[in-house]
């Protein structure tokens, strides 16, 4: 197979020639890739991310980090990192970890946290990273699903200018559990194992990670990543669609608690021996120039971050941008929720200074690499566009959703059967322009997405639908400026309650979801209302309840309203809606 690799996402022809031989020639073209990329045929994460570099260029740098305050920062060379993973996989070995054990990682943005994610791939034991945001009772949920018999955390760390007591969470949430703790605060300290100085031959189609993520079931889903598919078509995505090369410094602001972190802050990044910047803090601690800064000093050439953060950024306005340097930068990246115009035409303007094109990637969980993306050219740049699909992938709009028609890219999670044939569902809603490049505009099913964190409305009506005083509960997601939505919950109770007794039952609420999800999942309004609105068989229409979480108008003349049963409710409901309590807890 003979193409432009350097052209293949740069230049419309190639790109429309290369697409073609993908899908015409599904089985030869990733077969071409698998061989160009796994040379020795070794589907061990840990050979291809850190043993071959600490071969062939020991001391060149692998991670970069920084932390919380603006003089933290740490370098770690690829030799270095073996040693790590060499460390903590001979731990996990003289703990009894074997192949195939499930176990749940908890950590903050370091080094170490990395070094953990390899290490369980070095032994073949098949990592679960929990985001360590997320509240002790749902860390227990994902560490006694997944069978873990070990959680590896540090004693804790700092976001923010807060303390996180990681520890003491993981002691909490494993209380009762057959699982035990392994803490990476003195990676050092630990010996190196023999059986630890070779990675553990692993099959193409072998488990290599799970990862937890929200959909419309009452709990999170188990997605499950093979070896093989998903680091081929981790790397693949990368290289053609950032263009990444190893002379690249790359900084990715997701967190390892997140798909996107998986595959663009660790495995595709050390794949191709990057430099890979990670950053333990928030972009707002201590001022908002906390990127910028980063850029300028380790002289950033590819910046892949969220909407939500540069919506944030961007209501600081443009002052301080001129004490910093953006001119390393080439390439700019956003993923996890839609982008808007404006927030696209600052980060365009300001930060990629006009010449850097914007990758705004589409993708999920469950695809395990980037689905859609613009090309790599500036003069074909749509904002908010995800454009173009990836090469394999053939995408189409069904009924306002994004589906793929073959479920064949390397990259699905094995929880899907990838027989040709089938549909494989989005839950997204997109749109197609006249040049055929597709929009993603957020989702079509009960999944709320909170700066980019999938939140299933279910999950969370289970909890409200828990507490004594609550008869019946609606989630919903409204628009919010800065985080894309936010939740509003509208709930029935079982007796008529007093303004302060509404005001302490949405404390509870509040507080009852931050205890079993985590903050991330904080409502920013509770509503009490006397009914909610339902059909004549008892389904609550949700899309009437989202007409009034974002204060439009009700159209009366509207068909829709005709299959509900207490079309009175609607009044009630909009009364409501002005008193709505935004719970401070
Ligand atoms: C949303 C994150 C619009 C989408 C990699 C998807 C996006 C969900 C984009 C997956 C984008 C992700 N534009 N929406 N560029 N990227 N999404 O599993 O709703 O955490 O279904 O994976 O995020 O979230 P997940």
């Amino acid at each position: 197979m003979l193409f432009d690799h350097e052209l293949a996402w740069k230049d419309p022809d190639v790109y429309n020639e290369v697409y073609r031989t993908s899908i015409e020639f599904s089985e030869q073209f990733w077969e071409y890739h698998r061989a160009r990329l796994f040379a020795e045929s070794n589907y061990n994460a840990s050979f291809n991310c850190v043993d071959r570099h600490a071969a062939k260029n020991p001391n060149k740098t692998a991670l970069v980090w920084y932390g919380d305050e603006f003089c933290e920062r740490r370098e770690i060379t690829y030799i270095k990192l073996l040693i790590m993973v060499q460390k903590i996989a001979s731990e996990l070995l003289r703990r009894g970890v074997r192949k195939g054990d499930s176990v749940t990682i908890c950590m903050p943005m370091i080094p170490e946290s990395i070094a953990a994610m390899l290490a369980c791939c070095r032994i073949g034991a098949i990592h679960n990273v929990v985001f360590s945001g997320f509240s002790p009772v749902a860390l227990r949920e994902r560490v006694f699903r997944s069978a873990s018999r070990m959680v590896l955390t540090v004693t804790s760390s700092s976001r923010g200018g807060k303390l996180i007591p990681s520890l003491k969470n993981v002691l909490t949430a494993i209380d009762g559990l057959n699982a035990e703790i392994l803490l990476l605060d003195h990676v050092d300290d630990f010996s190196i194992d023999e059986r630890a100085v070779h990675p553990t031959p692993m099959d193409y189609a072998d488990s290599m990670f799970t990862l937890y993520t929200s959909g419309s079931t009452k709990e999170p889903k188990r997605i499950f990543h093979t070896c093989g598919g998903y680091q081929l078509y981790s790397a693949m995505t990368f290289q053609y669609i950032f263009d990444a090369k190893e002379s690249d410094t790359y900084f990715c602001t997701s967190d390892i608690g997140w798909i996107t972190g998986h595959s663009y802050i660790t495995y595709a990044p050390l794949f191709f021996g990057l430099k890979s910047v990670i950053f333990s803090g928030t972009p707002m601690y201590p001022t908002g120039g906390r990127y910028w800064d980063i850029i300028e000093r380790e002289k950033v050439s590819i910046f892949y971050s969220a909407p939500s953060a540069i919506r944030c950024l961007a209501s600081l306005g443009n002052d301080m941008l001129s004490n910093y340097d953006f001119s390393s930068l080439r390439a700019l990246g956003c993923v996890g929720e839609p982008m808007n115009e404006s927030a696209w035409e600052w980060f365009f303007n300001n930060i990629g200074q006009k010449r850097c094109p914007i990758m705004d990637t589409w993708w999920q969980t469950e695809t395990g690499g980037i689905m859609l993306a613009p090309l790599h050219n500036i003069s074909l740049q749509k904002p908010c566009f995800a454009a173009k699909p990836f090469f394999g992938v053939v995408p189409d709009i069904q009924n306002d959703e994004l589906v793929i028609l073959k479920k064949n890219w390397p990259g699905l999670s094995s929880n899907f059967a990838r027989d040709d044939g089938q549909i494989y569902h989005t839950g997204d809603k997109a749109m197609r322009d006249e040049d055929g490049d597709f929009r993603v505009l957020g989702r079509i099913d009960d999944v709320v997405n909170i700066s980019g964190h999938r939140l299933g409305t279910s999950e969370v009506e289970s909890i409200v639908n828990s507490l004594g005083e609550i008869e019946e509960s609606a989630a919903i997601g409204i628009p919010h400026r800065i985080k894309g939505q936010a939740l509003c919950i509208f709930a029935t109770t079982t007796s008529t309650l007093e303004p302060e007794q509404k005001e302490s039952v949405a404390r509870e609420i509040s507080s009852r979801i931050r205890q079993d999800i985590g903050a991330i999942a904080k409502p920013d309004k509770i509503v009490f209302i006397p009914e909610l609105p339902k059909t004549r068989s008892g389904k609550i229409k949700r899309n009437i309840l989202k007409i009034i979480g974002e204060k439009k108008k009700i159209d009366y003349e509207s068909g829709d309203l005709s299959s509900l049963v207490n079309l009175n409710c609607i009044k009630d409901i909009e009364t409501a809606m002005q008193r709505a309590i935004k719970p401070m807890v």
